[in-house]
């Protein structure tokens, strides 16, 4: 038997087809079963009418087959097709064959189901039109990050994931015993892709990073898909500008290709629109803590900005903006002081609009010996675990900036989703370890 795809038949509009799937509802009425079947790319009404009296015994099994059928079953189905304005998406199979692949036992998600429930049967949950949809934007969300890189001449590299320091801090680290050992979880590939700057020169890798973070805001999980590149002979503005460069691309993508799933997931494509025609205002974190005073007065300077500022602090944007210039004290000892202002960062991160704040984290990085050596005694770092990245330095060091983009931050705010759990297939937070 010859299958089509539910998008591919309703592009022919009519016709008669084989298809395979699942049922995803059934309803009896009177003298019809209903059925909408689900397969990758869409879903279908299907109607089986229940046999007269004179029909023949063929008639009478397909019958007998839908009353079986549960939802769920897997089910090869063939029919007619036709437009039908009752139907969800305007067309209606008139079935002629069904055949119930495998009996499906009884489904356990059903209507107003808990939280914690639809995270425990996660692995049934992923079927759902909410999480369907969020997966294609996904697919095209890292499909889009490889082929701007490409584009831009960045070479794709990988990381170790096992790792015997922390970049982003000690608190976070997920220790691993390994063979009398202890190694952690690595927080970011940022150190390792500064070692393949001097032969590539411009690098990215596309990997999970691991957080032990305890905070339960709705943009953390402990395992996070993590976009990072580094680039020899960029600067600090530079950087920047392809960032900004890289995420329109990105979402230009998204909306040429997943208007339909943007749609179903309540993000209208026309309010991304402004974010790819407009240059994203910059601000210094001096200049943003002054906004910030207004809805908090009790912010001083220095106080870092976390998700709640953030949120009120971007609330009323449409489009991203960009972030600089943050205190010294604030930001990890790998960013590089500004030589203007020894006591700000040439560093930035990127806060999505609408409230959902920080989705990259960037900056040009210290690049000389002397720099590195000095920022690391100022935030009381013991260098001899970070020889090798010091080594960077002393080498052949040269002038280099780079970044961190969360895959899953980026795609809460494309798809206007209320929780980062929603935009990642399976999880990982503190109470969240199964399936
Ligand atoms: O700002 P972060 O901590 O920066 C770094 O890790 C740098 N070493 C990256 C680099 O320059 N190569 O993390 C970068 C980004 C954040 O802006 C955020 O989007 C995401 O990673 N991120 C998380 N996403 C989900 N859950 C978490 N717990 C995250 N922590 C960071
Ligand atoms: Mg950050």
């Amino acid at each position: 038997m010859k299958f089509t795809h539910i998008d591919d038949a309703l592009k022919k509009k009519k016709g008669t087809f084989n298809f395979r799937g699942w049922i995803k509802r059934k309803r009896e009425l009177g003298d019809k079963i209903f059925i909408v079947l689900r397969d990758a790319t869409n879903d279908l009404q299907c109607v089986v009418e229940k046999p007269s009296a004179k029909a023949g015994k063929s008639a009478e099994q397909l019958w007998k087959t839908a009353v079986t059928a549960t939802i769920e079953s897997s089910i090869y189905i063939s029919g007619k097709l036709a437009k039908d304005k009752r139907a969800p998406n305007g067309y209606e199979l008139k079935v002629s064959m069904l055949e119930i692949v495998e009996l499906s036992d009884d489904f356990p998600i059903r209507r107003d189901l808990s939280e914690s429930f639809i995270l425990d049967v996660r692995h049934l949950w992923l079927r759902s039109a909410k999480m369907t949809n969020a997966l294609k934007v996904r697919d095209t969300l890292f499909g889009s990050l490889r082929e701007f890189m490409k584009k831009e001449n960045v070479w794709e590299v990988q990381a170790p994931m096992f790792v015997t320091g922390a970049v982003e801090g000690g608190s976070t680290l997920f220790e691993v015993p390994y063979f009398g050992k202890t190694a952690y979880l690595t927080q970011s590939s940022q150190f390792y892709l500064e070692t393949f700057i001097q032969s590539l020169e411009k690098v990215y890798t596309l990997a999970p990073s691991f957080r032990a973070e305890k905070s339960r805001t709705r943009r953390h999980v402990t395992e996070f898909w993590h976009a990072e590149g580094e680039f020899a002979w960029m600067n600090f503005e530079e950087v920047m500008d392809f960032e900004e460069r890289m995420i329109k691309y990105m979402i230009k993508k998204i909306i040429d290709k997943n208007s339909r799933e943007l749609k179903f997931l309540g993000r209208n494509p026309q309010d991304l629109k402004p974010t790819l025609t407009k240059k994203w205002p910059r601000f210094t974190y001096t200049e943003i803590l002054e906004e910030a005073k207004k809805k908090f007065p009790k912010l001083k300077y220095g106080t870092d900005l976390g998700e709640k500022e953030e949120r009120e602090i971007t609330k009323d944007y449409k489009i991203p903006i960009i972030v600089t210039h943050y205190p010294s004290e604030l930001k990890p000892f790998y960013h590089r002081s500004d030589p203007k202002n020894p006591k700000v960062l040439l560093c930035n991160d990127i806060l999505a609009p609408e409230g959902y704040g920080e989705i990259v984290g960037s900056g040009e990085r210290c690049w000389s010996k002397k720099e590195i050596f000095s920022r690391m005694k100022a935030q009381n770092i013991d260098p001899e675990p970070y020889r090798w990245y010091v080594d960077v330095r002393k080498y052949g060091g040269v002038q280099h900036s780079g970044f961190g983009m969360g895959m899953e931050r980026l795609l809460t705010w494309v798809c206007k989703l209320p929780h980062i759990k929603d935009a990642i297939p399976y999880p990982r937070t503190m109470n969240r370890l199964y399936p």
